[in-house]
């Protein structure tokens, strides 16, 4: 099979598309045919400096759309043939979704609803998975008011729909007309360029009471504003980190019994990932998700797309891979 591979980290040029032997499916596996794939921020990321590489090259990403064309022993034959859209295919394992196939755990190729494209499936995954995780862990959301900071971007953008889905009053951030576009598009009630001077009182006007949850990708940069419209026992989930760790103010934060909550995808638990899984299928089965905006890229442009990515691109980038 063709495969985008690296063996040792580095900027995108480790990145090589070459002819591997394709993979079998071992016991409670199944092998994918791979329709498009996702590129995240953390393809880039541990392709750069990730952990020490185990295996001879590594296939990257985490993210697909497919169909099951092989399965291994203990998994149901009446698989094969199912669309299905893919998750943390390369965490801890060789055979990412950058390839015409990729093998993952069973439980990692999830049936897709009917109707639902390639290229929104294979932006599911890491977006969707982790805004969810974000936004439910401490409790449901109808009623409360949420604040996404970044709205236009695709944890973000996940994470305004699955809370307005869930019945939330959803205020989102963003940093131009563009983006606030997008957010609107997703389902934000209020969206805020969080550059202008009066963000905090546009924020507050919009949250009487304060705002329960705030899904965080830049505590840092954003600590003060955080502050300054969070509701008393309110939370803040942050699930990215920035090049400098931000200072806690711990008397600010106790004085309002704020709880600031850590998040990785990489260590959910099992019951976290069923239950996010359960309820992303029952969104697309509604109709209720929507794709960002498309860039695509060929197998062979993957260091194209690895770097569109790390360059801040303003929607989707995907892998056509048939
Ligand atoms: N912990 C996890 O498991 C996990 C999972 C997924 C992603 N991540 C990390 O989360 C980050 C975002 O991922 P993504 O896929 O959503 O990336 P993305 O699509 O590039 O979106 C990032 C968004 O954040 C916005 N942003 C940057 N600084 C901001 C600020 N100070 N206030 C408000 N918004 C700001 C950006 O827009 P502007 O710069 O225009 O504001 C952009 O829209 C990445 O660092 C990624 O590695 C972590």
């Amino acid at each position: 099979m063709r495969a985008v591979t690296y063996s040792q980290h580095g900027p995108s040029s480790v990145l090589t598309v070459q002819e591997v032997s394709t993979p079998g499916p071992g016991p409670g596996e199944v092998r994918i045919k791979v329709d498009t794939a996702g590129v995240n921020p953390t393809d880039f990321k541990v392709r750069n400096a990730g952990p020490a590489i185990p295996f001879d090259f590594q296939v990257p990403c985490h993210d697909a759309a497919g169909v099951i064309e092989a399965v291994g022993s203990g998994v149901d034959p009446a698989r094969i043939g199912e669309r299905v859209w893919v998750f943390l295919a390369a965490f801890q394992r060789q055979w990412g979704t950058a390839a015409q196939y990729a093998v993952v755990p069973a439980r990692l190729a999830v049936p897709l609803p009917a109707g639902i494209t390639s290229e929104q499936a294979a932006g599911l995954g890491v977006p969707y998975l982790t805004a969810h995780a974000c936004l439910f862990s401490d409790g449901p959301l109808d009623g409360a008011t949420v604040l996404v900071a970044g709205g236009a971007g695709a944890v973000g953008h996940a994470a305004i729909e699955l809370a307005v889905r869930a019945g939330a009053h959803v205020i989102a951030t963003v940093s131009s007309a563009q983006k606030a576009a997008l957010a609107h598009a997703a389902g934000a009630h209020v969206v805020v360029n969080y550059k202008e001077p009066d963000a905090r009182e546009q924020i507050s006007a919009a949250a009487r009471a304060g705002v329960d949850r705030i899904i965080e990708v830049a505590l840092g940069a954003n600590l003060a504003l955080d502050l300054g419209v969070i509701a008393p026992h309110g939370t803040i989930v942050t699930y990215a980190s920035e090049p400098t760790d931000p200072v806690l103010p711990t008397r600010e934060l106790m004085n309002l019994n704020v709880t600031v909550r850590y998040m990785i995808l990489y260590g959910f638990t099992p019951v976290m990932l069923t239950q996010a899984v359960a309820d992303i299928t029952d969104a697309l089965t509604e109709g209720a998700l929507s794709a960002l905006p498309l860039h695509r890229f060929t197998l062979d442009q993957a260091a194209a797309a690895f770097d569109a990515v790390e360059g801040g691109a303003v929607g989707k980038v995907i892998l056509d891979v048939e």
